[in-house]
């Protein structure tokens, strides 16, 4: 008896110092493996007789059971100890402070271009659109520009291989509207140009909205009546406004509108100018029928004026400290 006393000693103490699941298989083997202690035992029973076998086997019985039992106390310990471990390592404070999602915002260049819109759109003006890659016919040649003529150069124009060029303006749209829509049309174009230039109010690509009206009785009233009301819409407050004589080849007579900035310096927004009749005549329509007056503005021209930015070239650096402002 006190040999299988001693045997469940010595296994509670091998159990209880496995500090593994690993260890501890290890010392069940030597208690309950095939070659262990317990299993060792049994087999010296086969000498003894009946009744020795009955009472020593009862005993080895209780010490295997004694020595299972304790196997199975250190295996839960050991899977508790584990578990604890593993829930400390994937603890979550729950108590910090959330991490604050920064939301985005329209740039200033997209809020400007959809107010325009907006109120064009309220005044009846559709929406046409147009290639960004353009042919010289409808940038220049169908805008009544003679070939070799200078005007051509004053747009410092990116050409692009296959006699194609970046459009310089939106006015190629008009062109293509025209030859696509019968009149009377009211529709503002708005997109992207691109010219060589590059200064404090002048960027290589930019955004222009063209309007034109075609109608039979088109003047310059309703035309100067139009943007002044448009000025007023978009800036909500009153601002110096010139309208200044220009030359535009595809418009007779042609004028550009200036404004009065923070600094009380002028900066042109736009050109305009009741359509010049060849270029009516180029797209079939009568010019003794319809007048047709038209506008291009510059979008960042306007958004700086509005948010009383002073150099054009902010918009296009991407800089987050200037473009949270606008959030
Ligand atoms: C034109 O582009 C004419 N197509 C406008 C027009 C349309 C006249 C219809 C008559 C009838 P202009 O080159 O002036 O004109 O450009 C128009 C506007 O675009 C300017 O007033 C200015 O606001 C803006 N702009 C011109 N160049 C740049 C540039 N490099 N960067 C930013 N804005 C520019
Ligand atoms: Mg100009």
């Amino acid at each position: 008896m006190s040999e299988l006393n001693a045997i469940v000693d010595a296994a509670q103490t091998a159990f209880a110092q496995a500090a593994t699941p690993a260890d501890l298989e290890n010392a069940k083997a030597l208690f309950l493996g095939k070659a262990g202690r317990i299993t060792e035992l049994m087999k010296g029973m086969g000498a003894l007789s009946v009744d020795e076998k009955k009472s020593r086997g009862a005993a080895i019985n209780q010490a295997k059971q004694a020595i299972e039992a304790a196997l199975n106390g250190r295996r839960q310990a050991l899977a508790d100890a584990q578990l604890e471990l593993q829930l400390k390592a994937e603890a979550l404070d729950v108590s910090l402070p959330g991490r604050k999602r920064g939301l985005g915002s329209l740039h200033p260049v997209s809020l400007s271009m959809e107010r325009i819109e907006q109120i064009f759109a309220s005044m009846g003006f559709d929406v046409a659109d147009g290639p960004e890659i353009e042919n010289d016919w409808y940038n220049f040649g169908a805008l009544n520009f003679p070939e070799d003529h200078p005007a051509r150069a004053m747009h410092d124009t990116f050409y692009v291989e296959g006699g194609y060029l970046l459009r310089t303006h939106t006015s190629s749209v008009q062109i293509r509207t025209m030859e696509q829509q019968a009149a009377p049309i009211r529709i503002i174009c708005p997109g992207r140009v691109y010219r060589c230039d590059s200064d404090q109010t002048h960027s290589p690509m930019f955004h222009q909205v063209e309007g034109l009206v075609i109608a039979k009785d088109a003047s310059f009233a309703e035309l100067k009546g139009l943007i002044v009301q448009f000025l007023q819409v978009f800036f909500e407050k009153e601002l110096k406004v010139r309208f200044r004589p220009s030359y535009f080849p595809f418009t007779e007579p042609s004028a550009e509108v200036d404004i009065m900035d923070e600094r009380g310096r002028w900066l042109e927004v736009l050109g305009c100018g009741m359509v010049h009749p060849n270029v009516l005549t180029s797209c079939g329509i009568d010019p003794h029928e319809y007048k047709g007056f038209a506008f291009g503005l510059g979008v960042e021209r306007f958004a700086m004026l509005r948010y009383d930015v002073n150099d054009l070239r902010l918009f296009f650096q991407n800089d987050v400290r200037f473009l949270k402002q606008f959030a």
